[in-house]
């Protein structure tokens, strides 16, 4: 099973990398190949608003680092999306990719009911780290993602939340968090399930 991993934090050893990074080594463990892109480390524009993906191409017309990110993402059987809350919301790193995922939207893509250029039946993993400790707080962040990513075929999704963390490293106090990483490995993989 193919994972592309997005760490989405500007901190490499952050709490969302942190738990990003206890599920890809979980997946490999069960024969998973892991593909990590740091986000901060590429040089990226956000979607540029240019309607070539909806005229003339059938991918982003922008050439970048990110380039490479959305043909991995084109070929994966599984996303793997970490970031930091940062203001109620994800990181500018990611917001600027997500942009850049309208191009896996066909032209006609509000009225076709299968909107994706993507192969159906991918899956999807959110990672969210913040500092916050109420477990109700921004709770439309994830929904957003998955209501987009389900339009983009996904057809499996799992968020992953950890609350009061502010430092690097924060999170390894909280093992039923990374236990958490590791069943989602799990799960993708349908371990456990009933045949
Ligand atoms: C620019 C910025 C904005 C932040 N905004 C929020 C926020 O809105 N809510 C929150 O709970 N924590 C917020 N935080 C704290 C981070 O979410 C927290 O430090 C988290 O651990 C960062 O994830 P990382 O360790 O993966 O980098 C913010 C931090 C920064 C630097």
């Amino acid at each position: 099973m193919k994972f592309v991993c997005l760490l989405g934090s500007p901190r490499e050893k952050g709490n969302s990398a942190a738990i990003a990074n206890r599920l890809c080594r979980k997946a490999e463990e069960m024969g998973g190949e892991v593909r990590t892109f740091v986000l901060n480390k590429l040089t990226y524009r956000g979607c540029q608003g240019c309607m070539a993906c909806k005229t003339r191409l059938d991918r982003c017309a922008v050439e970048d680092d990110l380039t490479d990110v959305l043909e991995a993402i084109r070929e994966t059987d599984v996303l793997v999306l970490a970031s930091p809350v940062y203001f109620w919301d994800v990181s500018s790193q990611v917001k600027a990719f997500l942009d850049r995922t309208f191009s896996f939207l066909v032209p006609d893509f509000i009225t076709n009911p299968r909107k994706s250029r993507l192969a159906p039946g991918k899956k999807f993993v959110v990672i969210l780290a913040q500092t916050n400790p109420d477990r109700n707080s921004f709770p439309d962040i994830f929904p957003k993602l998955d209501h987009f990513f389900n339009a983009y075929g996904f057809s499996e999704s799992h968020l992953i939340r950890a609350f009061g963390v502010r430092e690097p490293g924060d999170v390894a106090k909280q093992e039923d968090v990374l236990k958490m990483a590791e069943s989602t490995a799990e799960k993708l993989f349908g371990a456990g399930q009933r045949p």
